[in-house]
């Protein structure tokens, strides 16, 4: 039987109950945490989303008939408490805020009852995902993801108040849009009035946002929902949420300087660490050459070296054939691994062939200074001395190679850097290591289109000393691009835009496009730049990942009020469904059975 909270009146949340109001009546509200019955005393504890509070039902102070409800109170039921705050009898409990205190009860209302929950509604909980994520909403009572989810709610108001003070205007742009195939897969949405067309949900706001600076908005920013049918992973989501700017009348130094501002004050306002700036750039060319990735994770060492010269002349075919075929030999050294299992160096080399290597050659140092290793049969003793020199080997160290072309190599040893780390322990989630990514590629050669593809999107500006060679050999240009990184996690990213026609037409035609096609996919934006357009530059952070970062968190669902899982499917409720066959017709849609589901 529920009951109304007629003429009650919240006075406080549970953990707003402290040692100040000892002897004030306090009304509270929440749910059953857990309820004790200890002969003649019932302890309730009871739940809101600021926390714990003690509260004690004895039948001389409430009256039986209210003792007689507070004996049938179990977990999950949602009350309405009034009662006296007292210094706690019992044993304080340390855990708690509210440790030292409780609410000696006078008044109870169940205001409803709960079945038991298929889980226990509790902090680090052991409960398979699938589940938690089918009962998402009792999921969500749990403290540590109320914790996530108020804190994501504090960067947005932080990021709000920061970005208004500085003069950025939160402007939203639509979310029905046209398709423009660049980039990952759009999720389509059918057009009813106009039968056989379709609507894009944006990737991204790019084209809108760069729209309004040409209409003279100056400096906007907006939390944005954003939608991209791509494989997930686990900092991958259909849809996440961006924190997007785009500023007028700026360069690089200008985008970096204040989102180095808005990233300090972040950090300092929500968990209290400080950013120490200005945070450190590296280009492109040196992180991959050091740490195999565009994203490093500098909380540790552990750099890629190339010893392609140093293997130069050897015999051994695997370093000679990737050599031969233009690539290069790098290794790293896990310092002190020396004496790992060799089931565990064949795990490494497992996981390097999921990245496609061919395989992954090792020398373990031991102790004594002799070596264990899959290819020293192929080399002199000279040859071995100086390739271990040359990875700054001692007793004790594992040495790991990979051989092929450079991305290939890099992809592998920078992957393998990770999971080392990983398995030794060495990423501590309290340190948290900004930098900068600069000069990226502008193009990258895509081997299934067969011809050239936007690094970041069509609309990059290239670096002015590289322009020359647009025609002449595009891979080589850099951009005007910059990707914020965290300990390894590629937390945002932007570019400075093209506003110069000429330009954008040299791109175009490097990506493979006729003007024509162009102006088919993009006029609205080619058109609005014939007008006045302002020099642009802008940025977009993945809200989920930074959030996840703040929060200590593994994946970006743990920071997602109601996120998919990894086949895109929402497992509360059921979404994508099958439709009426009357909501198909108006559409002008029919479905042609896939070979999976003729049976
Ligand atoms: P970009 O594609 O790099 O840039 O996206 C910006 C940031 O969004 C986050 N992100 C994602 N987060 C969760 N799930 C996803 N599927 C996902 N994809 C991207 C990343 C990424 O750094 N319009 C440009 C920005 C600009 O140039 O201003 C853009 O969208 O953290
Ligand atoms: P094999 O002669 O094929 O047995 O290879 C000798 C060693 O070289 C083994 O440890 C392989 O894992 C390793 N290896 C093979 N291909 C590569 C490669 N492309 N890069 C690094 N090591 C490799």
């Amino acid at each position: 039987m529920a009951e109304s909270m007629k003429g009650l009146k919240r006075s406080h949340r549970c953990t707003e109950v402290s040692n100040a109001l000892i002897g004030n009546e306090v009304t509270v509200m929440g749910w059953v945490q857990k309820s004790r019955n200890k002969g003649g005393i019932i302890f309730v504890d009871l739940r809101d989303r600021s926390g714990i509070l003690q509260v004690i039902f004895e039948e001389a102070n409430v009256g039986s008939e209210k003792y007689a409800k507070a004996e049938k109170l179990r977990s999950e039921f949602v009350v309405a408490i009034t009662g006296k705050v007292a210094k706690r009898a019992g044993a304080v409990n340390e855990n708690i805020a509210t440790g030292d205190i409780e609410v000696i009860a006078s008044d109870i209302r169940i205001l409803s009852e709960a079945d038991t929950p298929p889980f226990p509604i509790e902090e680090n909980s052991k409960t398979k995902e699938e589940l938690r994520l089918k009962y998402r909403y009792l999921d969500l009572r749990r403290p540590d993801l109320q914790k996530n989810i108020m804190l994501r709610s504090k960067v947005a108001t932080l990021t709000r108040a920061f970005l208004a003070d500085e003069g950025f205007l939160e402007i939203e742009t639509p979310t029905l849009c046209k398709s423009t195939p660049e980039g990952a897969r759009d999720y389509l949405v059918p057009s009813r009035v106009h039968p056989g067309t379709f609507y894009a949900l944006p990737q991204s706001p790019q084209i809108y946002k760069q729209l309004l600076m040409c209409s003279g908005y100056d400096r906007y920013f907006q939390i944005a929902r954003c939608y991209r049918d791509e494989d997930l992973r686990a900092d991958r989501q259909p849809e996440f949420t961006q924190i997007d700017m785009e500023l007028s009348f700026v360069d690089v130094d200008d985008v970096i300087d204040v989102n180095e501002r808005l990233l300090a004050k972040l950090f300092k306002e929500t968990i209290g660490v400080e950013v120490s700036l200005p945070i450190q750039r590296m280009t492109y060319k040196e992180a991959m050459e050091r740490f195999g990735s565009d994203k490093p994770d500098l909380r540790f060492g552990m750099e890629l070296k190339d010893v392609t010269d140093v293997v130069r002349n050897s015999e051994f075919v695997v370093f000679k054939g990737a050599i031969d075929n233009g690539g290069s030999v790098r290794g790293i050294n896990a310092k002190g691994q020396g004496a790992m299992p060799r089931k565990k160096i064949d795990a490494l080399v497992d996981f390097a062939k999921g990245y496609g290597a061919k395989g992954l050659a090792y020398i373990a140092i031991q102790e004594d200074g002799s070596y264990k290793s899959s290819f020293a049969k192929f080399m002199t003793d000279d040859e071995m001395k100086n390739i271990v020199s040359a990875m700054e080997g001692e007793n004790g160290d594992l040495l790991l190679f990979a051989a092929d072309k450079n991305k290939l190599v890099y992809d592998v040893l920078g992957a393998l850097r990770v999971e080392l780390a990983n398995q030794l322990g060495l990423l501590d989630k309290n340190e948290y290591r900004f930098v900068w990514i600069t000069e990226f590629p502008l193009l990258e050669w895509n081997e299934d289109l067969g011809r050239y593809q936007a690094m970041h999107h069509p609309f990059t500006m290239p670096m002015e000393e590289d322009l020359e060679y647009i025609e002449s050999d595009p891979g080589r240009v850099r951009a005007k691009a910059y990707d914020i990184v965290l300990n390894g996690n590629e937390i945002g990213g932007g570019s400075v835009r093209i506003h110069q026609n000429d330009i954008q037409e040299k791109m175009f035609k490097a990506l493979g496009f006729t003007m024509e096609k162009a102006y088919e996919q993009f006029g609205f934006l080619l058109n609005a730049f014939k007008y006045g357009v302002p020099p642009h530059a802008g940025l977009a952070y993945g809200l989920d990942r930074l959030t996840m970062l703040m929060a200590k968190e593994d994946s970006i669902r743990d920071v997602i009020a109601f996120p998919k899982i990894k086949d895109a499917s929402c497992l509360m409720s059921e979404a994508p469904n099958i439709v009426d066959e009357k909501q198909l017709e108006e559409l002008g849609i029919s479905i042609i059975a896939s070979q999976d589901s003729e049976q």
